[in-house]
């Protein structure tokens, strides 16, 4: 089974009045399970792009010297890192963490690839990145967490924060899975810089760290004061166990083989794994409901990546049917729409019990992926929205005022306000 790898280098947009489009300018490389490799955005206006760059705001990396000692390695053995910027004014208490996203690895090859990535090693990674979208600083991008310490955790561990050192042996390679000790690592160090006086916290991530957000939510809630307020938001993190349109399973094989070789079962959901085979409690279906802490989805119900490394990977289309379509969702035949809709179907109904429970969710009937930590997708007078509704907007009132949010957009075409992915 083999997934693209798709290196996104840089997006432009183009404005239209009734549709915008994103457009990838972009690298599709090499054969290895690596998905997606994160992205930045910017605008094709010049003086929007100005602003953006004048607002960027670059935050260094700092790598966690005390991970030497718990031995929580990336895949390589380097240190993990973080970026960190201290809260002011009245955020002074509060702590946004978002996890970094970036597929995963199910093979020996695929794991040992990442180790020259900073998906699997820190000396590839960024020494500072931009902080954007739930991340800026600048309240008219980011309403509510602007002044909030904020952390934007690296990944390098290749499956979700979740692998560990026992699953190491006999693997003949060398090759570190530490994802759960990287977890702790980070945990602790941000203990120590004030996260142990959090009176309100946030844990988000997008992508696999979406993933890791729904994984970790309840232990992260455990190691904060009892009386602060806790929630978890999961962004593009929602991975449905779908067949392929050639009816073969292969996000599930392909989970399967990332919880057997990174020995993921012991940090799982123990009731799921307790009842089904642990590769399918990897799958927030099967275990988002039974979440304590309080939780919020942002999903694309058409995600771009889930389209195409689920629906409709390169190995179900045989024909290539699929190829321009997947490129842009406007170029679908009626019979691939109804399929994608399909898919949005299987979405919805995956998430029947998170919605009775009054979980709160924003799906939006948008072709993207990730859409917290970009401004244009996160808030503004251009960006997506769902009732009139931005999503900054919808978090926000179920971070702050305890309502049930559930934001469902009606199906594919309907919602004018959508940033669509185009791919070259
Ligand atoms: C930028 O916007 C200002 C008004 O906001 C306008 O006067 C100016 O011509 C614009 N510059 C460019 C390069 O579009
Ligand atoms: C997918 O299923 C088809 C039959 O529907 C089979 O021929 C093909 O080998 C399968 N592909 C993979 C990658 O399992
Ligand atoms: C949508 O929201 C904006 C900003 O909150 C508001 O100014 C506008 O009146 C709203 N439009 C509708 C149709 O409700």
């Amino acid at each position: 089974m083999t997934f693209n790898l798709q290196s996104m280098l840089s997006i432009s947009t183009h404005r239209r009045i009734w549709r915008r489009k994103l457009n990838w300018v972009a690298a599709a490389a090499a054969v290895v399970a690596i998905f997606l490799l994160g992205f930045s955005l910017f605008s094709a206006s010049p003086n929007k792009t100005t602003q953006l760059t004048q607002l960027s705001e670059m935050v260094p990396l700092t790598l966690i010297s005390n991970a030497k000692k718990t031995g929580a390695f990336c895949l390589d053995g380097s240190l993990p890192g973080y970026h960190f910027q201290k809260g002011f004014g009245s955020g002074t208490r509060n702590w946004l963490l978002h996890i970094e996203g970036g597929g995963w690895c199910n093979t020996i090859a695929s794991c040992s690839y990442r180790k020259t990535t900073a998906l699997g090693s820190s000396k590839y990674m960024d020494l500072e990145v931009k902080f954007g979208g739930i991340l800026s600083s600048d309240p008219s991008e980011n309403p509510d967490f602007f002044s909030w310490n904020k952390v934007k955790i690296r990944y390098c561990d290749g499956a979700s924060f979740a692998g560990r050192p026992e699953s190491e042996i006999n693997k003949g390679a060398k090759l570190f899975f530490r994802g759960q000790l990287i977890w702790e690592a980070v945990k602790d160090e941000l203990l120590s810089l004030g996260l142990s006086n959090a009176r309100q916290a946030l844990l988000s991530g997008c992508s696999a760290g979406g993933l890791a957000t729904l994984i970790h939510c309840d232990d992260f809630r455990d190691v904060l004061p009892k009386n602060a307020k806790v929630k978890c938001l999961s962004d593009a993190g929602f991975f449905l166990n779908e067949k392929d349109i050639a009816g073969n399973h292969t996000i599930q094989s392909f989970y399967h083989d990332v919880v057997q070789l990174q020995g993921v079962s012991k940090s799982l959901n123990k009731d799921c794994v307790a009842k089904k085979d642990p590769f399918k409690c990897l799958f927030p279906q099967e275990f988002t409901s039974s979440i304590k802490t309080p939780i919020f989805l942002v999903n694309p119900a058409y995600d771009f990546w889930q389209i195409q490394n689920i629906l409709v990977p390169v190995s179900s289309d045989f024909h290539g049917d699929w190829s321009t379509c997947k490129r842009n969702i406007h170029n679908c035949s009626p019979n691939q729409v109804a399929i994608l809709q399909g898919f949005r179907n299987s979405l919805l109904k995956a998430l029947t019990n998170f919605l009775q429970i009054n979980g709160g969710v924003f799906i939006n009937s948008c072709y993207i992926h990730c859409q917290t930590w970009i401004a244009e997708t996160w808030h503004g007078p251009a960006s997506p929205k769902i009732n009139n509704k931005t999503i900054a907007e919808s978090v926000g009132e179920w971070y702050f005022n305890d309502k049930t949010v559930q934001q469902i957009d009606c199906p594919y075409p309907c919602n004018p306000t959508c940033y669509n992915m185009v791919f070259p």
